[in-house]
């Protein structure tokens, strides 16, 4: 087995998995030989700081970025436009995006675009799944309003039911919880153990804040150029880990070992 590989011992369905991924932008290696697999019905938390890599793993899984080198597996196949209809994907949201003028609603529907096709108006069909979705998240009262006027905590909710839309088996999120304050993220939280529990979905996510990470992901992977460690939660807080992953200038700030914070430019990797 490869050094950075967790085998769950289980025969579940690898949803996603890289293979020796390697990728550089401008000749400056951003990733390097990145092992990763999630499993069907599995919490997977990437953290590291910032400029790491995180975002650019997750469009690798999505096919969204080529890596130069290695094997990218996305329920089996090389992901391209189709495999990619499995996956709900939350890209890092700017806030230039919240202040789009749309509804609620129409944040939902645009997860459906995929399937419906972006020049076709949406359908009464449509319509009613994404009114389930934000039903499922308890949105319902807020479909028609402008999205813009929704809190932080609102408009993430909004956010993971376009996600959601298209029922995917595989959600992928990039920093789902920023600007979000405690309390919503602690829902947030629940509701993805919930997704997984019930509907068997898959999660792989981005996310800055350790402690919160690490008390609801399956498995961590912690980023930064390479993946410094890929396994279970509890150990991803050893020392020399955390060592590797944000460099001799970390300053955590760990309370009864479940929140961490962490500040730490990218390493140089010329
Ligand atoms: N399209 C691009 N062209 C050139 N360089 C890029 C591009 N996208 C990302 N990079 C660089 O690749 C590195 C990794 O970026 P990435 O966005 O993946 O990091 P991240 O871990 O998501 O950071 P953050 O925590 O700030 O979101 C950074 O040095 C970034 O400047
Ligand atoms: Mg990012």
């Amino acid at each position: 087995m490869k050094e950075h590989e967790t085998d769950i011992g289980n025969k579940k369905a690898v949803y996603a998995e890289l293979q020796d991924v390697w990728v550089s932008y401008y000749n400056k290696w951003v990733l390097k030989s990145i092992y990763l697999k999630c499993y069907e019905g599995e919490i997977v938390g990437i953290v590291g700081p910032n400029g790491g890599g995180k975002s650019t793993l997750l469009k690798v899984i999505l096919g969204l970025v080529r890596p130069q080198k290695g094997v990218v597996k996305l329920f089996g196949h090389r992901p391209d436009k189709h495999t990619r209809l499995e996956v709900g994907y939350l890209p890092q949201i700017s806030k230039a995006d919240r202040s789009f003028p749309v509804t609620a609603l129409d944040v939902v529907l645009m997860g459906l675009y995929n399937r419906i096709g972006f020049f076709k108006r949406p359908g009464n069909r449509s319509k009613e799944v994404a009114m389930e979705m934000l039903s499922e998240i308890n949105m319902a009262d807020h479909a028609e309003k402008p999205f813009g006027i929704l809190s932080g905590g609102q408009q993430q909710r909004v956010h993971i039911a376009r996600a959601l839309a298209s029922k995917p088996k595989l959600l992928v999120l990039d920093e789902p919880s920023t600007g979000v304050d405690s309390v919503a993220q602690e829902d947030f939280y629940e509701l993805l153990v919930k997704f997984r529990d019930e509907m068997n979905i898959s999660v792989i996510m981005v996310s800055h804040d350790i402690g919160v990470i690490t008390a609801h992901a399956d498995r961590i992977a912690c980023l930064n150029l390479q993946i410094h460690y890929h396994g279970e939660p509890d150990s991803c807080f050893e020392p020399e880990i955390m060592q590797k992953v944000y460099g001799k200038d970390l300053n955590v700030m760990v309370h009864d070992s479940k929140c961490a914070t962490c500040f730490k430019k990218h390493e140089h990797n010329d």
